[in-house]
């Protein structure tokens, strides 16, 4: 008989035994009614992950705060009583299905499609245009003001609530968003800050407030709760940037986000597959490093619903898990299709135009 494929074995992620190692990649969907409040539709789009086998749901990115994180119009928060509830009725169905989920928690920065005045790390424009078909503003981005402290704390703020809010609406875990370009990015990425305090200049200093993200929200959570940590050389807005240091910035963003409390690391690789978005300049694998020198579990990502590439990623300890966008969405019963041995669907541009709808019948 031939032997299952490696995707398709448990895995423990601290208290939780995932039933697989497949994991539904965070994609915004931009599908509330503009308040904000996850709706019935979305709760079938994500039972549908659920029913159709994944170990594992991270939600699209949460807005945390009502100042300054929302990236799109009709993108999901997480930042009162009504969104929670609505949040709560989706983690029960996919919960008794036997998905857990973790809320990726998402703060936009300077990449904002929805406010006209934005804070980041530096008044530095960002490079390129705005994303189509995610709201009607387009264009450039507006140059955003230099963040305070003060509006720091208020970042801290908002993802502290915001994570106990995900935890009493019965998910799993948090997913800090530090990748794709959003603000954490803002902060790590040399060309994005310029600021000369302790949170701009060395690797060390840039990495700094999305450690103390961390540090606070797993604080405030009972141990039991996962928070997890996303990260990326690339971005929304510049999909080829790598970073400067290679696995010398790696080493030290892994040791930073781990010794804040990070339960993992999940890198993303947005659009043109594994290498093109993993490996360093010099061709080294950061999600394999930072699993090695961390010891914690790692997330891969980036054209892993190929079978092949899939069994490719995992048995050559790329990641323990492998996290599936556009695969699932084509796919939301990728696992099942595994196990069976049926060939993927591709991914058609127009399951994005479509919404949540298409998933969810
Ligand atoms: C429609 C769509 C929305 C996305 N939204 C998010 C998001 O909210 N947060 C995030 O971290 N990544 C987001 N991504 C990136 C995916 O999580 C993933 O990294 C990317 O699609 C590459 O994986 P894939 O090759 O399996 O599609 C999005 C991707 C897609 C296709």
């Amino acid at each position: 008989m031939e032997q299952a494929h490696i995707a398709l074995s448990q895995f423990q992620l601290k208290n939780l035994t995932l039933q697989n190692r497949a994991v539904v990649a965070p994609m915004s969907r931009v599908s509330t009614l503009g308040d904000g409040v996850p709706t019935e539709l979305m709760k079938d789009y994500y039972a549908r992950f659920a029913s159709g086998g994944f170990g594992l749901i991270i939600t699209e990115g949460t807005y945390t705060d009502r100042h300054y994180a929302q990236a799109y119009p009709n993108q999901p928060g997480i930042t009162n009583a009504i969104q929670r509830d609505g949040w709560a009725r989706i983690a029960e169905a996919t919960n008794q299905i036997g998905a857990p989920m973790i809320m990726q928690l998402m703060h936009a920065g300077a990449l904002s499609q929805h406010l006209s005045a934005t804070r980041s790390a530096s008044a530095i424009p960002p490079v390129r245009h705005m994303l189509p078909g995610y709201s009607k503003k387009q264009g450039r981005y507006p140059t955003p003001q230099a963040m305070t402290l003060a509006d720091m704390d208020m970042v801290k703020e908002g993802y502290i609530q915001a994570a106990r809010h995900a935890r009493q609406a019965g998910f799993a875990g948090v997913e800090i968003h530090g990748a794709n370009g959003y603000l954490f990015d803002q902060f790590l990425t040399d060309y994005t800050n310029n600021r000369e305090d302790q949170y701009g200049g060395t690797t060390e200093n840039r990495v700094r407030f999305l450690a103390e993200v961390i540090g606070l929200v797993r604080s405030e959570m009972d141990d039991k709760f996962i928070v997890g940590v996303r990260v990326s050389q690339g971005k929304v807005n510049d999909f080829d940037y790598l970073w400067s240091g290679g696995v010398k910035d790696g080493e030290i963003i892994f040791k930073a986000v781990h010794q804040a409390g990070a339960d993992y690391i999940h890198f993303a690789s947005e659009g043109l597959g594994f290498d093109h978005g993993c490996l360093t300049r010099d061709g080294q694998s950061l999600p394999a490093f930072a699993r090695r020198i961390t010891g914690l579990p790692v997330i891969a990502n980036g054209g892993l619903d190929d079978f092949k590439e899939a069994e490719r990623i995992l048995s050559d300890q790329h990641g323990d898990l492998i996290s599936l966008g556009k695969g699932a969405l084509a796919n939301p019963d990728w696992p099942e299709k595994l196990a069976q041995s049926l060939a993927p669907l591709p991914f058609e541009a127009n399951y994005f135009a479509q919404g949540v709808a298409i998933q969810a019948a």
